[in-house]
């Protein structure tokens, strides 16, 4: 019985009419926001006014209008003044590889649903073991999101780590994870979710520049350790969020090879600097850790998610979720590194490697080199120009392409500043001709920006500032 519902909707001559008009506006939607003949990041509309635009349209909008309105009401990241969160700003081949990865939908948990893919990942998770000097017995897999992929890495140190059972019998006795005050907030969440509690995460104070306080580190160990609470793994920040500040990776995996405790580094931001010739030192130390997250969709002009998680030993990968208590795998035990839903949390996952092998195959890791080197550059820039104004504040030197910033004045106490700053950022917000956010640093409002757009210039940042001082002189 022939259905003509299905018999459109998979219609192959149809789908190429749709797919060239989608190309056609998606051409003109690059071109116009790149060259900014779009002026406008978004076009800010409140939480209930969008709900009730998107219910109207499900019931009597034109489906020819339906791309161009999400075109409309979306920030656009390719814009030059989008500089705001730590989003990729995908390089437009990443288009092609995503919508290749929906079509085929492999879902890649068993090697026979994901041929090509579990092999591609295999190659990519090598090729950044070698960068991290991690040596032959590298191994890991892609996975959906830093957040995920922090937990994975916490969930194998703890396997390798603790001596007992944790998988089967549960916690018998109190472990602990160290981390810097300053690192994203996924790190505590992982810790609760593995049932370590409060007292299972210990947080070591930052010093004045953001990162981890490494006297503090062996002050909190020393400290938790006569409690009786075993540390099991340590996490270091590539850089932190707020300040985008790298923690000294070399301390922190010296001081995790003498206590034997799994090192951790949460690189999701900017590991991506790895490959810039130029800002690579900053990641000195990676060869003692464990593992590490990197985000394809943050510095790596990936979409989202992306994200790879590399172990120095592959073993380590193999045994997080498995059901034995033994994790070392027995040496003549088949490496079934094909079958990727073994390791990861996912069972079905999209085809992200594809992204990953693409950027690399067309453009080499010069793409990456000369981005990220780019992007550090105009932060520092950046810290340069608001140095130099006396209405301006930098909230610590640039480390990345990470920067926070306020406006003050003279005799304005640092609470109504705080008040200022907040309105400024939102006044900027609702008119959608940049994009940026906030922090506070010390409780203190802070504007933050990530400067993550690759045609972002310092007349873009010197036309901010302008219109920051014009909209504050007006709320002050
Ligand atoms: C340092 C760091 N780790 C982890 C994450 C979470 O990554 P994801 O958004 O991919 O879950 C972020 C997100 O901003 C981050 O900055």
């Amino acid at each position: 019985m022939k259905s003509s519902l299905l018999n459109r909707v998979f219609d192959a001559d149809a789908f190429e009419a749709q797919l060239q008009a989608l190309g056609a506006l998606i051409q003109n939607h690059l071109e116009n926001v790149l060259s900014e003949k779009k002026d406008h990041v978004l076009r800010w509309n409140p939480p209930e006014k969008e709900l009730e635009f998107w219910r109207s349209f499900m019931n009597s909008g034109d489906t020819n209008d339906f791309f161009p309105e999400i075109l409309k009401r979306t920030t656009h990241t390719h814009h030059p003044k989008y500089i705001g969160h730590q989003v990729g700003v995908t390089a437009p081949l990443t288009v092609l590889t995503g919508m290749l990865s929906n079509l085929l939908n492999n879902g890649m948990a068993v090697y026979e649903m994901g041929m090509s893919p579990n092999a591609i990942e295999r190659i990519i998770i090598e090729r950044l073991g070698e960068k991290f000097g991690y040596g032959d017995k590298v191994g890991g897999f892609l996975t959906s999101g830093g957040t995920l992929a922090n937990l994975t890495a916490l969930l194998s140190a703890r396997k390798a780590k603790v001596k007992h059972d944790v998988w089967n019998e549960g916690h018998t006795k109190p472990l602990a994870i160290m981390v810097c005050e300053e690192a994203h907030y996924c790190v505590d969440r992982a810790a609760k979710i593995m049932g370590l509690g409060e007292q299972g995460i210990v947080k070591v104070p930052a010093k004045a520049d953001f990162t981890m306080d490494i006297e503090q580190m062996e002050v909190l160990y020393r400290e938790t350790t006569e409690k009786g609470i075993q540390v099991f793994a340590i996490v270091g920040s590539a850089p932190s969020t707020a300040t985008g500040a790298y923690d000294d990776l070399k301390s922190i995996g010296a001081f995790a090879q003498k206590n034997d405790i799994w090192f951790h580094v949460d690189g999701a931001h900017g590991v991506a600097a790895i490959f810039s010739e130029k800002y690579k030192g900053l990641l000195k130390g990676t060869e003692l850790s464990d593992s590490i997250v990197l985000d394809g969709h943050k510095m790596m002009l990936m979409p989202t998610i992306t994200t790879a998680l590399v172990f120095k030993n592959k073993m380590h990968a193999e045994h997080t979720f498995s059901l034995n208590a033994d994790y070392l795998l027995d040496q003549t035990t088949e490496d079934e590194w094909y079958n990727s839903g073994r390791r990861t949390f996912e069972c079905t996952k999209t085809m992200m490697c594809l992204h990953w092998f693409a950027l690399l195959k067309f453009y080499g890791e010069a793409l990456f080199d000369e981005y990220v080197t780019r992007q550090y550059d105009l932060a520092k820039d950046f810290a340069q120009l608001l140095k130099n104004h006396p209405q301006f504040e930098l909230g610590t030197e640039p480390m990345s392409n990470i920067l926070c910033f306020r406006w003050i004045a003279k005799g304005v106490e640092d609470e109504q500043l705080s008040a200022i700053n907040a309105q400024i950022r939102q006044q900027l917000l609702e008119e959608g001709e940049f994009y940026l956010v906030q922090t506070k640093l010390y409780g203190i409002q802070y504007l933050r920006t990530t400067l993550m757009n690759p045609f972002t210039e310092l007349t873009h940042l010197e036309k901010l500032l302008h219109k920051i001082t014009k909209l504050a002189e007006h709320i002050s």
